[in-house]
């Protein structure tokens, strides 16, 4: 079975996130479209690479990223560093031969953004391969609510609501990190996870063609923490670290026009108590309703007109072996999988997609156009008018 080399730079949060996908892929896909290699792990701060690589079991370690982007024998750049550093890396990796694997948003800007859509169309051409890592868009019961769409279940579309709802950042004492900082993360709410359930409107209801909305900053400051990594509100501060200012949106909300004529909203926020990785969305069509919620992954709530009067409602589809990516969802559809395996299934889509040597649904170009609706969002909330997505 053919080997892909693979080099992860940045082994924080997501970094983990990625080794467990790698790592599990084969043991839940078989046989594999490839086998991956856990080859070079780069991290900035030389304790982190050298525990990730002693922890997930790579070969070497280092904390220059440009030392995986020269070394002939890496196949493949999983990118999981701060949104600032992503354009530098994938661009110089793509360039350099590498398929690339890049965490969401694409960028922390809209010119790198479309810097790295341009680079990824002209290393297309020479069979190299890019993704965003979207990977919400691939939960089964997500991609079970797209067959029935594209099957015709429930009609015409007439609107998509979605939110994504948490709460790690409602605490004001919650540090200043990274994600609180428009020079690294580009924005806040509205890059980290309102992108997520724009990707997610879009994989089901196609364009977006025009937003209007507003973004909101409530916590205004927050105390510093030391060291780079963020940890989405977990890492300790000291008592009495100085704060400094949040240049960036808390809360997002907005209404979309799709270019098919359906219509929708989305709303997201880190600042929701009690509300945990709330991304829902409900998709009413003329002919039924689909409804989903992450925080209950393994469920598709679906209603259908033609039902008779007396029993027409809400039924739960849980899925499982016979749902999309069936093969990782375990033999029982209650058994359930959780993010472990959904990474696992992003993964195979990735590899999968190199091995086969085809873009995959979430490449770069996708990425690019989330990106896009993001900065229309940003402009509307600015000017407070409608504003078209640019294509
Ligand atoms: N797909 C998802 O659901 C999801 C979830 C969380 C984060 N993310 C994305 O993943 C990326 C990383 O987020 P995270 O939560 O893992 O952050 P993190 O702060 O936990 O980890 C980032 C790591 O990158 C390292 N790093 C920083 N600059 C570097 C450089 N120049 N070279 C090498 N390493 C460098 C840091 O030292 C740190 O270890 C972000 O783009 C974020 O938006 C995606």
């Amino acid at each position: 079975m053919k080997k892909l080399n693979i080099a992860l730079v940045g082994a924080g949060f997501m970094g983990k996130a990625h080794v467990i996908g790698y790592s599990n892929m084969p043991k839940l896909f078989w046989p594999a479209p490839a086998m991956p290699v856990l080859k070079t792990v780069c991290d900035i701060v030389p304790e982190i690479a050298s525990e990730a690589k002693e922890r997930f079991g790579f070969e070497k370690c280092c904390t220059d990223w440009h030392d995986v982007v020269n070394d002939p024998e890496i196949d493949v750049v999983s990118i999981c560093t701060p949104n600032n550093k992503h354009a530098e890396i994938a661009i110089a990796a793509l360039k350099a031969g590498k398929h690339v694997l890049c965490e969401k948003p694409i960028a922390s800007t809209l010119e790198d953004a479309k810097a790295m859509a341009e680079a990824a169309a002209e290393t297309a051409d020479k069979g190299i391969i890019s993704m965003n890592a979207y990977q919400y868009r691939r939960v089964p019961a997500v991609d079970l609510a797209k067959k029935f769409i594209d099957e015709g279940l429930i009609g015409d579309i007439l609107n998509i609501r979605c939110t994504y709802l948490q709460s790690w950042s409602a605490d004001p004492n919650s540090p200043l990190s990274w994600r609180f900082q428009k020079s690294i993360a580009g924005a806040g709410t509205l890059g980290d996870i309102a992108s997520h359930v724009i990707d997610i409107a879009q994989y089901l209801g196609g364009d977006i063609d025009q937003v209007v909305g507003m973004m909101k900053t409530y916590i205004k400051e927050r105390p510093v923490q030391e060291g780079g990594v963020d940890l989405l509100g977990t890492v300790k501060i000291k008592e009495n670290a100085v704060k400094k200012a949040v240049d960036v949106d808390d809360e997002d909300s907005f209404l979309v026009k799709f270019k098919n004529g359906a219509v929708g909203s989305i709303e997201a926020t880190r600042n929701a108590w009690g509300r945990n990785n709330f991304i829902t969305f409900e998709v009413h069509g003329t002919m039924g309703s689909l409804t989903f919620n992450y925080e209950k992954l393994n469920e598709l709530n679906v209603c259908l007109a033609n039902d008779p009067d007396d029993r027409r409602g809400f039924k739960t589809i849980y899925t499982g072996p016979a749902s999309p990516h069936g093969d990782v969802t375990w033999n029982i559809p209650g058994m359930n999988i959780g993010y472990g395996e959904l990474k696992a299934i992003e993964m195979y889509e990735f590899i999968k997609a190199v091995a086969e040597g085809y873009q995959p649904t979430t490449n770069f170009q996708v990425g690019y156009r989330v990106e896009r609706v993001c900065d229309a969002v940003k402009e509307s909330s600015e000017k407070g008018t409608w504003v078209q997505v640019k294509d």
